[in-house]
């Protein structure tokens, strides 16, 4: 049987490949306010879905360190003072269960494995150290790999009948972060 990481990648890999392209982070012309922007966007979504997933009990029941996986703190300090102008979601997954929001999780989480080659774009480029922090984007630095593998037990230990409310989680996360995307940049 197909692993529970496997389903999902497969599952939103052309939205993960949509999304990416269609975010001015991953073209040619990065500069400062083009980073300070990306992390406006995500601070506006990981804010309200992190207090959605804090107050999920059964979802801490299957991954008991997942206060220790929210970014929301880490892109307030890199925003600093801009942080008080982040955009605002315009649509959130539903995370009613621990299944859906282990689906949710894993596009956050997957996030941060993607980050550390933004990290070092921005790096290469000299866009940071700057004004911007980068915490947000080294995310668990030294234990990255650990956390990785420990939310990937957590994903494939979701019993069988519940993989599709995963999958679920997951395909609205991209859809919710690709709807904001578009309504911000309307504005
Ligand atoms: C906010 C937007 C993004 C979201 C939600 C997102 C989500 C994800 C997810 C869920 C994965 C894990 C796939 C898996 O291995 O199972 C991933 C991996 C990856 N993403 Fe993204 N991503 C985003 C933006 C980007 C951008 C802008 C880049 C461009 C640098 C990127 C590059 C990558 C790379 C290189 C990986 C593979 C990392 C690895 O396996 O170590 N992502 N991303």
């Amino acid at each position: 049987m197909q692993s529970v990481r496997d389903t999902l990648r497969a599952s939103t890999k052309a939205l993960h490949d949509s999304l990416e392209q269609c975010l001015p982070i991953s073209g040619d012309a990065v500069d400062v306010a083009v980073y300070r922007q990306h992390l406006s966007f995500l601070l506006g979504f990981h804010a309200p879905l992190e207090t959605r997933l804090a107050n999920n009990d059964a979802l801490r029941a299957r991954l008991p360190d997942l206060e220790l996986r929210f970014k929301t703190a880490l892109l307030t300090a890199d925003l600093g003072a801009d942080s008080e102008t982040a955009d605002r979601a315009m649509a959130l997954p539903d995370c009613s269960t621990s299944a859906r929001a282990l689906g949710v999780l894993y596009v956050l989480e997957g996030a941060s494995r993607g980050a550390a080659v933004l990290l070092r774009r921005l790096l290469r480029d000299g866009i940071v150290p700057g004004p911007v922090g980068t915490s947000y984007l080294e995310g668990y630095g030294a234990t990255q790999a650990a956390m990785w593998t420990t939310f990937c037990e957590a994903l494939e230990a979701i019993p069988p009948d519940e993989r599709d409310e995963a999958r679920a989680g997951a395909i609205e996360t991209f859809e919710a972060m690709s709807q904001s995307w578009h309504a911000r940049t309307r504005v």
